[in-house]
């Protein structure tokens, strides 16, 4: 482990607490699954990326003078034998460039004496259930000493604000692990796509856990830890609801298979999804959607850039799918109106009703704000069309290099009256993963082909 890596972000973290700050990060509960046994231990994102310690129990303290703290399991023979190695506060420092460390087990004693004499307590906000009243527990602590003259931090703030803006950016080190786990997703995609069509042209029967074992054994294979969110795998009519997950429903010849699955490879997630023939030949009416979303995700690709908004490529993509919608008959000029009525009402909300994109990271959904700060105040309202809510709109973020985002318009077109019968049940998405460049921006998931021809030549093979 590159531990300078992190202790050049507990000092950025540490340079902007102020003086008299102090942060506390948590990392994730273990979590009970049934009876004894847990779920599989997953890092806390904050705390991974400001500690790069996996291991669960335990806890960082930054102060403003750049001292950090760890608190950790300490070293216990009859544990490890049970759970494994852990690497103990007295291997911590050198291991992980921390200061100090101490087992967990003194971190109710010794984190009052650590708060004492600061001002302000930074911690996540809304983060980790009942932090909240273990940071009060260790402030009544510190104030039953104020008698000795101690000063007790008289202020809270949310440490999410600082460290969200750095977890933005992502540095050199993280795009190189997220181009990894970009391409064992990719990779990944294109197995359970011959697969799929292989397995049909044997008669076999398909299931979506069939797909979802060979998404599974190709990121396991390349050393990935596991999937980076559940994964979607939605045969038919099941790929218009927008939250499946792979479940036993039978593929069949002639359905569109959609497969929204990314890998997590050493805490950062990938998020690709690709739509496919199952039998590895696009239909007349899928090919006819297949390919429209496939313009409205150029669009949006164009679209992001740097010093471009991050609503951008979602408002191109919307464009050209809402115009594609007219072309198809999916909307109608008499009742919808132009292209920009369909737009500003949308109309186009009823067959595309999700988001272009989202910021990428250690968490699928990633941290960081989509407002542009230095713009914060600049607010307008709207009623938005469909709710009647109003809606405060104020600048979107402007992109830099650096930032990673997915681009994923699609379509999913419910049967109903007035909507052609041919694409009744389809449901595309093409989801990519793009960081933004100093020019435009590098799609880091493209190993798996996105054009019809080429997804069609792949399932030949
Ligand atoms: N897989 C979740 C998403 O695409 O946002
Ligand atoms: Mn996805
Ligand atoms: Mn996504």
């Amino acid at each position: 482990m590159n531990s300078s890596l992190y202790a050049a972000r507990r000092a950025r973290v540490s340079a902007q607490l102020g003086a008299g700050g102090i942060a506390i990060i948590p990392t994730a509960p273990e979590r009970q699954r049934n009876r004894d046994s847990d779920f599989l231990f997953r890092f806390d994102s904050y705390f991974h990326y400001l500690s790069g310690f996996a291991e669960p129990n335990a806890w960082l303290v930054i102060a403003a003078d750049g001292r950090t703290t760890l608190f950790c399991q300490p070293k216990d023979l009859e544990r490890e034998i049970w759970d494994g190695i852990r690497l103990g506060p007295d291997a911590a420092p050198q291991a992980l460039g921390v200061d100090a460390a101490f087992s967990v087990s003194e971190l109710d004693q010794r984190l009052p004496r650590l708060l004492e004499n600061t001002s302000t307590v930074w911690y996540p906000f809304a983060t980790h259930s009942a932090l909240e009243g273990r940071v009060d527990g260790w402030l009544n602590a510190v104030r039953a000493r104020v008698r000795y003259g101690v000063l007790c931090p008289d202020a809270q703030r949310d440490l999410c604000a600082i460290v969200d803006e750095m977890r933005l950016v992502k540095d050199a080190y993280e795009q190189d692990v997220m181009r990894r786990a970009a391409e064992i997703s990719a990779r990944a995609h294109i197995r359970a796509m011959q697969r799929c069509a292989a397995m049909l042209r044997a008669g076999e029967d398909v299931r979506e856990y069939h797909l979802d074992a060979e998404l599974l054994h190709e990121f396991r294979q390349h050393g990935s830890q596991y999937p980076a969110y559940g994964s979607i795998v939605a045969g038919g009519a099941n790929a218009c609801v927008l939250h499946y997950r792979a479940d036993d429903a039978p593929i069949r010849d002639g359905d569109i298979v959609l497969i929204d699955a990314g890998c997590e490879l050493d805490g950062y997630a990938s998020d690709i999804t690709r739509s496919f023939p199952a039998n590895g030949r696009f239909t007349g009416p899928q090919r006819a959607l297949y390919e429209l979303v496939l313009a409205s995700q150029e669009a949006a690709i164009a679209a992001t850039r740097p010093g471009a908004r991050f609503t951008d490529p979602h408002e191109a993509a919307v464009k050209v799918l809402t115009q594609g919608m007219f072309d198809l008959k999916l909307l109608d000029r008499d009742q919808h109106g132009t292209l920009e009525d369909a737009i500003h009402h949308r109309h186009y909300f009823a067959h595309y009703m999700h988001r272009t994109g989202h910021w990428l990271g250690m968490d699928v959904h990633d941290c960081g704000s989509y407002v542009e700060p230095s713009e914060m105040g600049q607010v307008s309202e709207r009623k938005d069309p469909l709710s009647g809510e109003t809606i405060r709109d104020r600048p979107s973020r402007i992109l830099r290099a650096g930032m990673a985002l997915t681009i994923e318009p699609g379509l999913y077109v419910r049967p109903s009256d007035g909507i052609p019968k041919a694409f009744w049940n389809i449901g595309i998405r093409i989801e990519d993963d793009a960081i933004v460049t100093d020019t435009g921006c590098e799609l880091i998931s493209r190993a798996v082909p996105v054009k019809a021809d080429e997804i069609e030549a792949l399932m030949r093979g």
